[in-house]
């Protein structure tokens, strides 16, 4: 994760911590994909052994909590079949994926739920970089889980990565989701996507 302990508001944009609060949302008792499901790996501490966590960077998957069971691969091209989740979540990940590259992970996470299936999206609202002398951009998160509260951070190279919930709904579109839900709170935003077809 590119992370940062100590914050250096020259380099970094950063936005103050935003809190998420974190419902146990999922009607499933099969398994959730977690995507980018490293670092914290927040979905996994809400759900242990029902998730499946994928992140493509080893160390992060070793960092997060133990719990689920931990893949290394990448999102754009998951080693799972057509139709194998009921449910799939994307907890500040999309804000690591660069804008190009986010319509194939978005496509990817479509032919692995099942009809009827939905990805649960947490993110952060990021505008374009224009004439910020920062490169990077990070924000501040006090997720709120029914057990405990997980305090972080998460940075990002900025170029190229802005999105907004309209902007992902849009993509999520074009993938072949319908967007059910779509919230924003402070500069969060959060989305439910169902693969429709049930
Ligand atoms: C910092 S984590 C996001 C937060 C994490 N879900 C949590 O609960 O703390 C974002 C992760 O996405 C991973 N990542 C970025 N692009 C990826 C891709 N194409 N496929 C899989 N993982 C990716 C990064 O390695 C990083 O660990």
């Amino acid at each position: 994760m590119e992370e940062h302990s100590s914050i250096d508001r020259e380099r970094m944009h950063v936005i103050d911590q935003q809190t998420v609060r974190i419902e146990d949302v999922f009607q499933v008792e099969d398994l959730i994909l977690d995507l980018g499901g490293g670092g914290e790996g927040v979905i996994g501490q809400l759900r242990g052994r029902q998730v499946i966590a994928i992140d493509r960077r080893r160390a992060e998957l070793e960092e997060s909590a133990p719990g689920p069971i931990k893949i290394i691969g990448d999102a754009m091209d998951l080693p799972f079949l057509d139709g194998s989740f009921d449910a799939a979540t994307a907890f500040f990940f999309l804000m690591y994926v660069p804008g190009d590259d986010r319509l194939a992970v978005l496509k990817e996470a479509h032919r692995t739920l099942k009809p009827g299936g939905q990805l649960h999206i947490w993110d952060v609202t990021i505008p374009e970089r224009d004439d910020h002398p920062q490169e990077t951009f990070v924000v501040l998160i006090k997720a709120e889980l029914p057990d405990r509260t997980v305090e972080t951070g998460y940075g990002t190279r900025w170029d190229g990565k802005d999105m907004s919930a309209d902007s992902i709904g849009a993509l999520a579109t074009e993938a072949g989701f319908s967007v059910v839900e779509q919230a924003e709170e402070g500069d969060c935003f959060r989305l439910v996507l169902t693969k429709e077809g049930k």
